[in-house]
Protein backbone atom coordinates (compact mmCIF):
# COMPACT_ATOMS: atom_id res chain seq x y z
CA UNK A 1 0.00 0.00 0.00
CA UNK A 2 0.82 3.82 -0.53
CA UNK A 3 2.87 5.69 2.20
CA UNK A 4 -0.15 8.77 2.76
CA UNK A 5 1.41 12.03 4.49
CA UNK A 6 -0.64 14.53 5.69
CA UNK A 7 1.69 17.82 5.00
CA UNK A 8 -0.65 19.51 3.34
CA UNK A 9 -4.71 19.14 3.69
CA UNK A 10 -4.16 18.90 -0.28
CA UNK A 11 -2.24 15.63 0.29
CA UNK A 12 -5.82 14.26 0.94
CA UNK A 13 -8.28 14.18 -1.95
CA UNK A 14 -11.47 16.23 -1.06
CA UNK A 15 -13.62 13.57 -1.28
CA UNK A 16 -11.09 12.28 1.36
CA UNK A 17 -11.16 15.53 3.46
CA UNK A 18 -14.66 15.21 3.81
CA UNK A 19 -14.30 11.22 4.56
CA UNK A 20 -12.20 11.85 7.72
CA UNK A 21 -14.39 14.75 8.78
CA UNK A 22 -17.46 12.24 8.46
CA UNK A 23 -15.14 9.51 10.38
CA UNK A 24 -14.39 11.94 12.91
CA UNK A 25 -18.25 12.35 13.68
CA UNK A 26 -18.61 8.87 14.11
CA UNK A 27 -15.70 8.08 15.96
CA UNK A 28 -16.52 11.39 18.61
CA UNK A 29 -20.48 10.21 18.90
CA UNK A 30 -20.39 6.46 18.54
CA UNK A 31 -16.36 5.27 19.83
CA UNK A 32 -14.07 3.51 17.79
CA UNK A 33 -11.65 0.49 17.87
CA UNK A 34 -7.99 0.47 18.54
CA UNK A 35 -6.45 0.90 15.16
CA UNK A 36 -3.01 1.49 15.80
CA UNK A 37 -2.42 -1.31 18.49
CA UNK A 38 1.05 -1.84 18.50
CA UNK A 39 2.02 0.76 16.34
CA UNK A 40 4.34 4.56 17.62
CA UNK A 41 4.29 7.90 16.70
CA UNK A 42 7.40 9.86 16.93
CA UNK A 43 6.23 13.66 17.81
CA UNK A 44 8.76 15.85 16.87
CA UNK A 45 7.77 19.79 17.84
CA UNK A 46 10.76 22.85 17.04
CA UNK A 47 7.58 24.74 19.17
CA UNK A 48 5.77 25.10 21.75
CA UNK A 49 2.52 23.65 21.69
CA UNK A 50 -0.86 22.85 23.76
CA UNK A 51 -3.81 21.47 21.71
CA UNK A 52 -1.74 19.68 19.16
CA UNK A 53 0.78 18.09 21.72
CA UNK A 54 -2.12 16.68 24.49
CA UNK A 55 -4.66 15.64 21.42
CA UNK A 56 -2.22 13.48 20.12
CA UNK A 57 -0.56 12.05 22.97
CA UNK A 58 -4.14 11.44 24.56
CA UNK A 59 -5.62 10.47 20.99
CA UNK A 60 -2.39 8.07 19.72
CA UNK A 61 -3.61 6.16 23.01
CA UNK A 62 -7.25 6.09 22.94
CA UNK A 63 -6.64 4.37 19.16
CA UNK A 64 -4.22 2.13 21.07
CA UNK A 65 -0.93 3.24 19.90
CA UNK A 66 2.38 4.84 21.99
CA UNK A 67 3.08 8.43 21.32
CA UNK A 68 6.75 9.68 21.78
CA UNK A 69 7.28 13.44 22.40
CA UNK A 70 10.59 14.74 21.01
CA UNK A 71 11.18 18.14 21.90
CA UNK A 72 13.75 20.69 20.24
CA UNK A 73 16.60 20.56 22.71
CA UNK A 74 16.36 16.41 22.49
CA UNK A 75 16.53 16.18 18.76
CA UNK A 76 18.17 19.26 17.68
CA UNK A 77 16.34 18.55 14.18
CA UNK A 78 18.91 20.00 11.46
CA UNK A 79 21.09 20.95 13.87
CA UNK A 80 22.56 18.51 15.87
CA UNK A 81 21.53 15.78 13.03
CA UNK A 82 20.37 16.55 10.00
CA UNK A 83 16.94 15.84 9.32
CA UNK A 84 17.34 13.18 6.55
CA UNK A 85 19.24 11.38 9.36
CA UNK A 86 16.98 11.90 12.14
CA UNK A 87 13.49 10.06 9.89
CA UNK A 88 15.79 7.46 8.43
CA UNK A 89 16.60 6.31 12.16
CA UNK A 90 13.19 6.81 13.26
CA UNK A 91 12.02 5.04 10.43
CA UNK A 92 13.20 1.75 11.60
CA UNK A 93 11.20 2.25 15.01
CA UNK A 94 8.16 3.95 14.94
CA UNK A 95 4.97 3.56 12.40
CA UNK A 96 4.53 7.44 11.75
CA UNK A 97 6.01 10.99 12.64
CA UNK A 98 4.26 14.11 13.60
CA UNK A 99 6.02 17.24 13.37
CA UNK A 100 5.76 20.55 14.21
CA UNK A 101 8.15 22.76 12.21
CA UNK A 102 9.57 26.36 11.29
CA UNK A 103 10.21 25.58 7.99
CA UNK A 104 7.77 23.50 5.23
CA UNK A 105 10.77 22.43 3.98
CA UNK A 106 11.48 20.53 6.69
CA UNK A 107 8.11 18.06 6.58
CA UNK A 108 9.04 17.63 2.75
CA UNK A 109 12.65 16.34 3.56
CA UNK A 110 10.75 14.17 6.11
CA UNK A 111 8.88 12.87 3.55
CA UNK A 112 11.33 12.50 1.57
CA UNK A 113 13.60 10.86 3.43
CA UNK A 114 11.56 8.45 5.92
CA UNK A 115 9.83 5.37 5.22
CA UNK A 116 6.97 6.25 7.17
CA UNK A 117 3.86 8.51 6.86
CA UNK A 118 4.62 12.39 8.10
CA UNK A 119 1.90 14.30 9.61
CA UNK A 120 1.96 18.43 9.92
CA UNK A 121 1.46 19.48 13.01
CA UNK A 122 2.16 23.13 12.18
CA UNK A 123 4.99 24.98 9.92
CA UNK A 124 5.04 28.16 8.29
CA UNK A 125 3.04 27.70 5.46
CA UNK A 126 0.05 24.89 6.91
CA UNK A 127 -1.62 23.50 9.64
CA UNK A 128 -4.09 20.81 7.89
CA UNK A 129 -5.03 19.19 11.38
CA UNK A 130 -6.40 22.15 12.96
CA UNK A 131 -8.32 22.35 9.73
CA UNK A 132 -9.84 19.42 9.65
CA UNK A 133 -10.82 20.30 13.54
CA UNK A 134 -12.36 23.72 12.25
CA UNK A 135 -14.07 21.48 9.81
CA UNK A 136 -15.48 19.09 11.93
CA UNK A 137 -16.49 22.13 13.91
CA UNK A 138 -18.70 23.92 11.43
CA UNK A 139 -20.50 20.72 10.27
CA UNK A 140 -21.67 20.12 13.85
CA UNK A 141 -22.71 23.98 14.10
CA UNK A 142 -23.93 24.17 10.73
CA UNK A 143 -25.19 20.40 10.32
CA UNK A 144 -23.45 21.17 6.66
CA UNK A 145 -20.57 22.50 4.57
CA UNK A 146 -21.02 22.58 1.41
CA UNK A 147 -22.42 25.97 0.57
CA UNK A 148 -21.86 27.38 4.29
CA UNK A 149 -19.63 30.61 3.69
CA UNK A 150 -15.88 30.95 5.79
CA UNK A 151 -15.20 34.64 6.58
CA UNK A 152 -10.97 34.49 7.91
CA UNK A 153 -10.11 38.07 9.15
CA UNK A 154 -6.34 38.63 9.44
CA UNK A 155 -3.33 37.25 8.63
CA UNK A 156 -2.51 35.18 5.50
CA UNK A 157 -0.69 32.44 7.09
CA UNK A 158 -0.36 29.00 7.90
CA UNK A 159 -3.98 28.41 9.02
CA UNK A 160 -5.73 30.28 6.94
CA UNK A 161 -3.95 29.08 3.72
CA UNK A 162 -5.03 24.94 4.95
CA UNK A 163 -8.67 27.29 6.20
CA UNK A 164 -8.90 28.10 2.62
CA UNK A 165 -8.04 24.95 0.86
CA UNK A 166 -10.02 23.04 3.19
CA UNK A 167 -13.04 25.24 3.19
CA UNK A 168 -13.11 24.66 -0.79
CA UNK A 169 -12.41 20.97 -0.78
CA UNK A 170 -15.59 20.13 1.17
CA UNK A 171 -17.84 22.75 -0.94
CA UNK A 172 -17.61 26.07 1.72
CA UNK A 173 -17.30 29.07 0.32
CA UNK A 174 -14.38 31.05 1.50
CA UNK A 175 -13.44 34.81 1.60
CA UNK A 176 -10.64 36.14 3.79
CA UNK A 177 -9.51 40.22 4.46
CA UNK A 178 -6.00 40.44 5.03
CA UNK A 179 -4.00 44.15 5.42
CA UNK A 180 -1.76 44.61 2.62
CA UNK A 181 1.41 43.27 2.56
CA UNK A 182 -0.21 40.06 4.34
CA UNK A 183 -2.32 38.28 2.34
CA UNK A 184 -2.55 34.99 0.96
CA UNK A 185 0.01 33.67 -1.54
CA UNK A 186 -1.30 34.10 -5.31
CA UNK A 187 -0.24 30.63 -5.87
CA UNK A 188 -2.20 29.28 -3.31
CA UNK A 189 -5.30 31.61 -4.08
CA UNK A 190 -4.68 29.89 -7.91
CA UNK A 191 -4.90 26.33 -6.07
CA UNK A 192 -7.39 26.64 -4.02
CA UNK A 193 -9.58 28.03 -7.28
CA UNK A 194 -8.99 25.12 -8.95
CA UNK A 195 -10.33 22.87 -6.41
CA UNK A 196 -13.16 25.24 -5.79
CA UNK A 197 -14.29 25.07 -9.83
CA UNK A 198 -14.74 21.55 -9.02
CA UNK A 199 -16.60 21.18 -5.84
CA UNK A 200 -18.96 24.47 -6.90
CA UNK A 201 -17.70 26.54 -4.17
CA UNK A 202 -15.59 29.94 -4.61
CA UNK A 203 -12.91 31.85 -2.82
CA UNK A 204 -12.67 35.46 -2.24
CA UNK A 205 -9.44 38.18 -0.76
CA UNK A 206 -10.53 41.72 0.07
CA UNK A 207 -9.39 44.28 2.05
CA UNK A 208 -12.09 45.23 4.71
CA UNK A 209 -12.85 43.29 7.59
CA UNK A 210 -16.51 43.99 7.08
CA UNK A 211 -16.47 42.36 4.07
CA UNK A 212 -15.58 39.74 4.37
CA UNK A 213 -17.75 39.52 8.03
CA UNK A 214 -20.67 40.30 6.20
CA UNK A 215 -23.59 37.77 5.71
CA UNK A 216 -20.59 35.22 6.97
CA UNK A 217 -21.88 31.66 8.67
CA UNK A 218 -18.56 31.22 10.12
CA UNK A 219 -16.62 34.10 11.58
CA UNK A 220 -12.50 32.82 12.06
CA UNK A 221 -9.40 34.65 13.30
CA UNK A 222 -5.68 33.59 14.29
CA UNK A 223 -3.02 35.58 16.03
CA UNK A 224 -1.43 39.08 14.21
CA UNK A 225 2.01 37.74 14.54
CA UNK A 226 2.68 33.61 14.40
CA UNK A 227 5.31 31.61 16.40
CA UNK A 228 8.49 32.02 14.10
CA UNK A 229 7.09 36.10 13.61
CA UNK A 230 7.85 37.21 16.84
CA UNK A 231 10.57 39.83 15.61
CA UNK A 232 7.94 41.75 13.06
CA UNK A 233 5.30 42.09 16.28
CA UNK A 234 5.61 45.74 16.21
CA UNK A 235 5.32 46.24 12.60
CA UNK A 236 2.30 43.82 12.55
CA UNK A 237 0.59 45.44 15.39
CA UNK A 238 0.10 48.78 13.08
CA UNK A 239 -0.46 47.14 10.05
CA UNK A 240 -3.43 44.65 11.47
CA UNK A 241 -5.02 47.51 13.55
CA UNK A 242 -8.58 47.30 12.56
CA UNK A 243 -8.43 43.60 11.83
CA UNK A 244 -10.01 42.66 14.98
CA UNK A 245 -13.25 39.99 15.47
CA UNK A 246 -15.60 41.73 18.35
CA UNK A 247 -19.05 42.12 19.09
CA UNK A 248 -19.73 44.51 16.79
CA UNK A 249 -17.87 42.66 13.55
CA UNK A 250 -20.07 39.51 14.34
CA UNK A 251 -23.39 41.45 14.12
CA UNK A 252 -22.35 42.10 10.53
CA UNK A 253 -22.15 38.22 10.13
CA UNK A 254 -25.63 35.60 10.15
CA UNK A 255 -27.04 35.79 13.14
CA UNK A 256 -26.77 32.51 13.42
CA UNK A 257 -22.95 32.78 12.42
CA UNK A 258 -20.02 31.06 15.35
CA UNK A 259 -16.98 32.59 15.50
CA UNK A 260 -13.87 30.39 15.60
CA UNK A 261 -10.04 30.57 16.71
CA UNK A 262 -7.24 28.67 16.93
CA UNK A 263 -5.75 29.43 19.80
CA UNK A 264 -3.79 31.01 21.43
CA UNK A 265 -5.90 34.55 21.41
CA UNK A 266 -5.04 37.77 22.59
CA UNK A 267 -7.85 39.64 23.77
CA UNK A 268 -6.88 43.55 22.73
CA UNK A 269 -5.51 42.28 19.36
CA UNK A 270 -7.18 39.65 16.70
CA UNK A 271 -10.33 39.66 19.11
CA UNK A 272 -11.86 42.01 21.76
CA UNK A 273 -11.55 41.27 25.49
CA UNK A 274 -14.45 38.53 26.33
CA UNK A 275 -14.52 37.61 22.13
CA UNK A 276 -14.07 34.07 23.09
CA UNK A 277 -16.98 33.87 25.74
CA UNK A 278 -19.36 35.52 23.07
CA UNK A 279 -22.49 33.87 22.85
CA UNK A 280 -21.79 32.49 19.69
CA UNK A 281 -18.34 31.97 20.32
CA UNK A 282 -17.57 27.72 19.83
CA UNK A 283 -13.75 28.22 20.49
CA UNK A 284 -13.51 25.11 22.97
CA UNK A 285 -15.49 22.56 21.05
CA UNK A 286 -13.20 23.39 17.93
CA UNK A 287 -10.03 22.75 20.68
CA UNK A 288 -11.59 19.38 21.59
CA UNK A 289 -12.15 18.36 17.98
CA UNK A 290 -8.44 18.19 17.41
CA UNK A 291 -8.83 14.98 19.61
CA UNK A 292 -11.17 14.04 17.20
CA UNK A 293 -10.02 15.16 14.17
CA UNK A 294 -7.03 13.71 14.50
CA UNK A 295 -8.10 10.46 15.49
CA UNK A 296 -9.68 9.98 12.42
CA UNK A 297 -6.77 11.34 10.34
CA UNK A 298 -4.54 8.87 12.18
CA UNK A 299 -6.84 6.23 11.66
CA UNK A 300 -7.21 6.97 7.81
CA UNK A 301 -3.20 6.95 7.55
CA UNK A 302 -1.93 4.42 9.57
CA UNK A 303 -5.31 1.67 10.73
N1 LIG B 1 -0.71 30.92 13.17
C1 LIG B 1 -0.39 30.47 14.50
C2 LIG B 1 -1.18 29.25 14.85
C3 LIG B 1 -0.97 28.70 16.23
C4 LIG B 1 -1.73 27.44 16.50
C5 LIG B 1 1.09 30.21 14.60
O1 LIG B 1 1.66 29.64 13.66
O2 LIG B 1 1.70 30.55 15.61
Amino acid sequence: MKRRHLISITDLTPEEVGVVIQRAMAMKQDGHGKPLAGKSVAMLFEKPSLRTKVSFDVGIQQLGGHALYLGREEVGLGGREPVADVVRVLSRYVDAVVARVFSHQVLEELAKHGTVPVINALSDAEHPCQVLADLLTVREHKGRLEGVTIAFIGDGNNVSASLALGAVSVGANFVIASPKGYELPQSLIAEAWRIASATESSIRQVRRPQEAAAGADVVYTDVWASMGDEAELAARRKAFQGYQVNPDLMRLANPDAIFLHDLPAHGGEEISVGMLEHPQSVVFDQAENRLHAQKAALEFLLG
